[in-house]
C-alpha cells in the first residue's frame, strides 16, 4: 500500500468579511507534505501564515479548496471529527504556547493525552523533557520558567503522542536570538529522528532554511515555485 501524503492543500483559498469589503487572504494555496517532509510558512506579520496552519488541522474552514490530512477530507468532517483527528495526528505549537500555568511541566506535558484517553509514559515523558534540556524543570509550575523553556515545554507537548505532523506557529518569535536558535535545532533534530512531518509559520528566514521547502509570500501570494529545495 502507498503511504498517503500527511497533508495536501488544493488551490485553498480563503477571504474574510470586514465591513463590507471582502479580504482575501489566501489566494490558492497548494501544498502536498509526504511523512518526513518539512515545509516553512515564510511571510511577514498579518500574511495569512497563522490562518493556513489553522485551516490545515481543521480548527478554521478555508473559503474553498481541498485539505486532506492523513488521506482524509478535513474540510468535509464534523467538527468532532476533526477534533478526534486532531487529536490522534497533529501536535500543534501554539505561538502563545497555551500552557497552563498552575500545572507543572511534566502534567502539561501529558496531561492532554491523558485527558484525550491516551497512555503516556512517565518515563517517555521525562526523556522527551531531558532531550529538550529540561529535565531538572519537570516539577517546577510554568510560571517559573523563561519563554525559551516555555516554548521547548510547548513542543515536547506536541511530540509526546508521536503525531504524524507537527504544526508550529512562529516557534522561536517570542524568543532572543541565541535562544531561537537552540530551540529550532532541538525541534528539527526531534522532528526527524520522529519521522513526524512539519510545517512551521515563520518570518525567520534561517529558520525557514531548515525546511526542505518554503512556501513563500511574494506578491500577497504564497508559492513555493521559487524555491523547490
Ligand atoms: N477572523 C478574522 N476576521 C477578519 N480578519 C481576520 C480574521 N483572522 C485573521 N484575519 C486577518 O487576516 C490576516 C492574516 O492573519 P494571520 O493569519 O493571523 O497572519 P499571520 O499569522 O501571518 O500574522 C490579517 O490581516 C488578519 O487581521
Ligand atoms: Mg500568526
Amino acid at each position: 500500500m502507498i503511504t498517503p501524503p500527511v497533508l495536501v492543500l488544493r488551490d485553498v483559498r480563503k477571504s474574510f468579511l470586514i465591513g463590507s469589503d471582502t479580504v482575501s487572504i489566501l489566494r490558492g494555496v497548494n501544498v502536498v507534505i509526504p511523512p518526513g517532509d518539512s515545509v516553512a510558512v515564510l511571510g511577514p506579520s498579518g500574511s495569512g501564515k497563522t490562518t493556513l496552519l489553522n485551516i490545515a488541522v481543521g480548527i478554521e474552514d478555508a473559503t474553498a479548496g481541498e485539505v486532506e490530512l492523513q488521506g482524509r477530507p478535513i474540510h468535509r468532517l464534523r467538527p468532532n471529527e476533526r477534533a478526534d483527528m486532531r487529536r490522534s495526528c497533529v501536535g500543534f505549537v501554539f505561538q502563545d504556547f497555551r500552557l497552563i500555568d498552575a500545572l507543572s511541566v511534566l502534567d502539561n506535558v501529558t496531561v492532554p493525552l491523558r485527558l484525550a484517553g491516551r497512555r503516556v509514559g512517565r518515563l517517555d515523558a521525562m526523556e522527551l523533557l531531558d532531550q529538550l534540556g529540561l529535565a531538572s524543570r519537570v516539577d517546577q509550575p510554568i510560571d517559573r520558567l523563561s519563554g525559551g523553556e516555555r516554548q521547548r515545554v510547548a513542543i515536547a507537548r506536541a511530540l509526546i503522542g508521536k503525531p504524524a505532523l507537527i504544526v508550529c506557529d512562529e516557534p522561536t518569535g517570542n524568543l532572543d536570538r541565541e535562544t531561537a536558535t537552540r530551540v529550532a535545532t532541538v525541534l528539527f533534530s526531534l522532528v526527524r529522528s520522529s519521522g513526524a512531518a512539519l510545517i512551521v509559520a515563520t518570518h525567520d528566514e534561517s529558520l525557514a532554511l531548515q525546511c526542505n521547502r518554503i512556501l513563500r509570500y511574494n506578491d500577497g501570494l504564497f508559492n513555493q515555485h521559487s524555491e523547490s529545495r
